[in-house]
């Protein structure tokens, strides 16, 4: 897919004020610092669209980009960041649950996780809070410029198989770089994919 054109729209805190839920929609989420703004950035050749920071805890809000006056791609806030207050991390957590849940024309969540770290509690449980609730996700192993093909493997493999201790299959994975842009086709095929596919009208959260 060619991105012609990504312009931001809004940023809130709240579902009621989000843009009217008549396109299709995919959000990133995961920790902190994972490099959910990052990849957005590199996925639509804007460097400086999502707000970037190598302290944790940079995107507080739910903002909205669209892609080719089309699609929207949303970039929320990271899960488990100790540094911010616990009364605003359950906000925050009250705000991506209710988003995450009740966003109708939420196609599918793009859950980004380190690849260079072993498997962290929170993602896997993350994972699973989608899985009850019915959310479509994907996998997105970030950072892979960072260590060497063999190390990847191996925390890859070490992932899959702790995931596959809760779940019957593994979902699509994809393996980024906001740095070399690997990732980038595939992950925009996948979505082109999904905007053609899926009916909107049929997406019914309940
Ligand atoms: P929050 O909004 O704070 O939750 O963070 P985020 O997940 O949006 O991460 P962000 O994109 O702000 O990136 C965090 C840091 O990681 C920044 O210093 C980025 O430059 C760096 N980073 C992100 N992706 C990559 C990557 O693929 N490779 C490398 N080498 N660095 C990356
Ligand atoms: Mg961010």
């Amino acid at each position: 897919m060619i991105i012609k054109t990504a312009e931001f729209v809004m940023s809130n805190t709240e579902l009621k004020k989000c843009p009217e839920a008549n396109l299709h929609e995919y959000a990133f989420i995961g920790r902190s610092n994972v490099g959910k703004s990052s990849l957005i950035n590199m996925l639509t050749n804007h460097s400086k669209l999502a707000k970037i920071s190598s302290s944790p805890g940079k995107t507080q809000c739910i903002n909205h980009f669209i892609i080719n006056k089309n699609w929207y791609l949303v970039d929320l806030p990271g899960y488990g960041y100790a540094k911010v207050s616990k009364t605003n991390r359950a906000l925050f957590s009250k705000m991506i649950e209710e988003y995450l849940t009740k966003r109708s024309s939420l196609v599918c969540v793009f859950v980004l996780i380190d690849s260079r770290i072993p498997p962290q509690k929170i993602d896997l449980e993350f994972t699973e809070f989608l899985g009850i609730k019915g959310i479509p996700f994907v996998l997105v192993f970030t950072k892979s410029d960072k260590l060497s093909s063999s190390a990847l493997n191996r925390n890859l493999n070490t992932f899959q198989n702790e995931f596959l201790k809760t779940w019957e299959e593994l979902p699509e994975i994809f393996i980024s770089s906001a740095q070399t842009a690997r990732g980038r086709e595939e992950i925009l095929s996948y979505i082109h994919r999904l905007n053609t596919d899926i009916d909107l009208s049929l997406l019914k959260i309940t």
